[in-house]
C-alpha cells in the first residue's frame, strides 16, 4: 500500500468516448484507487483547442463524469473534478509557458503534427500549447504517476522536462511525474484500419465502439471489423495487426488471457471468433450502460462541486508559493 503517491489523469470531452479510452486509461484508474490518492479530471479546456459546439460540450462534460462513475471510479476514494472550475490550471500553464516550456519541445509533439496536419500555421495557439496546459494539470498537484494510453507518453515526458527545468531555476518546486502505460491495451486500434488508433475524432464512426453505442450497432461494427489475410486465429501484431487488436479487445473486455483465447480458437474461423467477440462486447456495454443510466445529473453535479471545493484549496496553496517564488507577489 502506498497511499502517499498521487495519481492524476484526465479525458477531454471532445467526442464520443470509446472502448479505447476505457481499456487504455479508465480501467487502470479503477484498479489504482485502492492503492493511491487518485485525482481524475474532465479536462474541458483541452477540448476547446479545437472548435466545439457549446451545447454539445456542456453535455459531454456531464457524460464523461457519468462514464467515470459507471466504470467504477468511486468518489469516496478518488476526487473527480472539472478542469475549468480550477483557475490555477490555466494560471500555472501561463507560468510554465514562460519558465520551462520551449518552442523546440512543442515542435516535436507528434500529436500536434497529426492534428494540425498541413494547416500548422492556421490552427489555434491553444492546440500548439496544449501539452503545457497538460503539464500544468499534472505538476499542480505534485503528481507521482500519470496513468494514460500510449499516445500521451510524449506529453507526460514533456511535463517531466518542464518540471526539471523549473526546478533547476527555483529549487525543488515540482515533482517529476511518471507515465504509467498498460502492457496490453495501451493502444487500441481502429476497427477499419489497424495502423490507426481508435479515435473519437475519426469521421467514420465504424472505426470505434462508443461506450454508449446502441448494442446492436456495436455488434454490427464488430462483425464488420476488418481482419487480416489467412484463416487462423493468432496473436501477431506485426503480421496480423487487425486480429491481434480484436484479440486484445476480447481479452480485456471479456477478462480472458490472450494465449488461452488463441488456444480455444484453434481450428475455428474468423466468423465464429467475431461472433463471440461481438457477444463479449455487447455484454460489457450492456452492463456498463445499465450503471451509466442509473446515475442522475444531480448526483454528478454534487460530486463535481465537492471535487471543486477540494481542488480549489489544494491548488491555491501551491499557487501562493509559486507566485511568491517568481516574484509577482
Ligand atoms: P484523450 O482525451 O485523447 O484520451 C483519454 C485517455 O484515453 C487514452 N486513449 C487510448 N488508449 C488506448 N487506445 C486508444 N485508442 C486510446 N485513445 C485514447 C489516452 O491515452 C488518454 O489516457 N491530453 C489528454 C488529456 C489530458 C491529460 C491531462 C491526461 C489533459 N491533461 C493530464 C493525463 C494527465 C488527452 O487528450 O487524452
Amino acid at each position: 500500500m502506498d497511499k502517499q503517491k498521487i495519481i492524476f489523469s484526465g479525458i477531454k470531452p471532445s467526442g464520443e468516448m470509446h472502448i479505447g479510452h476505457y481499456i487504455g486509461a479508465i480501467s487502470q484508474w479503477v484498479d489504482m484507487q485502492k492503492k493511491y490518492n487518485c485525482i481524475f479530471s474532465i479536462v474541458d479546456y483541452h477540448a476547446i483547442t479545437v472548435k466545439q459546439d457549446p451545447e454539445i460540450l456542456r453535455k459531454r462534460i456531464l457524460e464523461i463524469a457519468k462514464i467515470y462513475l459507471a466504470a467504477g471510479i468511486d468518489p469516496k476514494k478518488s476526487i473527480i473534478f472539472q478542469q475549468s472550475a480550477i483557475p490555477a490550471h490555466t494560471e500555472l500553464a501561463w507560468i510554465l509557458n514562460c519558465y520551462g516550456a520551449r518552442i523546440a519541445d512543442l515542435n516535436k509533439m507528434t500529436q500536434f503534427k497529426d492534428k494540425a496536419g498541413k494547416n500548422q500555421e492556421s490552427v489555434s495557439v491553444g492546440l500548439y500549447d496544449y501539452p503545457v496546459l497538460m503539464a500544468a494539470d499534472i505538476l499542480l498537484y505534485d503528481t507521482d504517476i500519470v496513468p494514460v494510453g500510449e499516445d500521451q507518453k510524449q506529453h507526460v515526458e514533456l511535463a517531466r522536462d518542464i518540471a526539471k527545468r523549473f526546478n533547476n531555476e527555483f529549487g525543488e518546486v515540482f515533482k517529476t511525474p511518471q507515465a504509467m502505460i498498460k502492457k496490453e491495451g495501451a493502444r487500441i486500434m481502429s476497427l477499419l484500419d489497424p495502423q490507426k488508433k481508435m479515435s473519437k475524432s475519426e469521421h467514420n464512426q465504424n472505426n470505434s465502439i462508443a461506450l454508449l453505442d446502441d448494442l446492436e450497432v456495436a455488434r454490427k461494427k464488430i462483425m464488420r471489423a476488418i481482419t487480416d489475410s489467412g484463416t487462423t486465429i493468432e496473436y501477431d501484431p506485426e503480421n496480423k495487426p487487425a486480429l491481434s487488436n480484436l484479440l486484445t479487445i476480447y481479452a480485456l473486455l471479456g477478462n480472458r488471457e490472450i494465449p488461452r483465447l488463441v488456444k480455444d480458437y484453434q481450428g475455428k474461423g474468423y466468423g465464429e471468433f467475431k461472433k463471440d467477440l461481438a457477444e463479449v462486447v455487447v455484454k460489457f456495454l450492456a452492463n456498463f450502460q445499465n450503471k451509466y443510466n442509473s446515475i442522475s445529473d444531480d448526483e454528478v453535479f454534487k460530486i463535481l462541486e465537492a471535487g471543486k471545493e477540494k481542488m480549489l484549496k489544494i491548488s491555491e496553496e501551491k499557487m501562493k508559493k509559486l507566485r511568491k517564488l517568481i516574484g509577482v507577489r
